[in-house]
């Protein structure tokens, strides 16, 4: 089985999406993952609907938007219409995690959930039968750039042990020095933004990130 990279725009220059994101697509890209802010469940803000809607003409590589948003059942229909395949929320948004999983599935999009790094990995269990992907934070959100957060990574060892057919998607602090350890550890699918577009080099990247997984495999 080979590793899932999914490029994150986050640290991209915001006067430009197009061309690395046509960049992500051209160099193998699995996903391009779109960090959706709200300003309330994290600080930052970022974009909405209508930056994925211009992008989604630019290839078929499959969009996934990341909601770190309150209400999520508010937000995800702009989303999907806006041309993403999957929608991944955050478990602490919504007391109804199993029934808007079934209204994601019920609307053809493929459904993810999120946990921070300090929400406890039991949450995701209820839910492992009724989502697609789990994806277990490494930082803690709102930001590209941050340090990996290392108790997130027996984190993912215990949710690969109780799930062992579950895609398992790791974000944040993901690089050539930490991808292989999250690689052993049951991780699958991996965000990553700013060591991608360090230098400018997305193709370089993606295969250095290739490569850090398969000399541990
Ligand atoms: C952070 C976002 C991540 C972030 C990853 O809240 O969810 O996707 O962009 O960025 P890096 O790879 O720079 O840690
Ligand atoms: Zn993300």
């Amino acid at each position: 089985m080979r590793p899932s990279l999914a490029p994150s725009i986050l640290s991209c220059d915001p006067s430009d999406f197009r061309a690395p994101v046509a960049e992500m697509m051209a160099a193998g890209a699995d996903w391009i993952h779109f960090d959706v802010m709200d300003g309330q469940f994290v600080p930052p803000i970022t974009f909405g609907a209508g930056l994925v809607k211009s992008l989604r003409p630019l290839g078929s590589t499959r969009f996934e938007a990341h909601l770190m948003t309150l209400t999520p059942e508010r937000h995800f229909e702009a989303f999907l219409q806006a041309g993403c395949q999957r929608i991944t929320f955050h478990a602490e948004t919504t007391p109804h995690a199993n029934r808007l999983a079934q209204q994601l599935h019920d609307a053809g999009c493929e459904a993810g959930v999120a946990i921070n790094p300090g929400t406890p990995v039991e949450m995701l269990y209820p839910l492992v039968d009724v989502i697609d992907v789990a994806l277990v934070m490494t930082v803690n959100p709102g930001w590209g750039g941050q340090e990996l957060v290392s108790a997130s990574v027996e984190k993912v060892r215990q949710l690969r042990d109780r799930a062992p057919g579950l895609e398992i998607e790791v974000d944040g602090g993901v690089d050539p020095s930490t991808i292989g350890m999250l690689w052993d550890a049951g991780a699958t699918t991996f965000v990553t933004g700013s060591f991608l577009v360090r230098g400018g080099r997305i193709a370089e990247n993606m295969k250095e990130l290739r490569e850090a997984c398969a000399s541990k495999s």
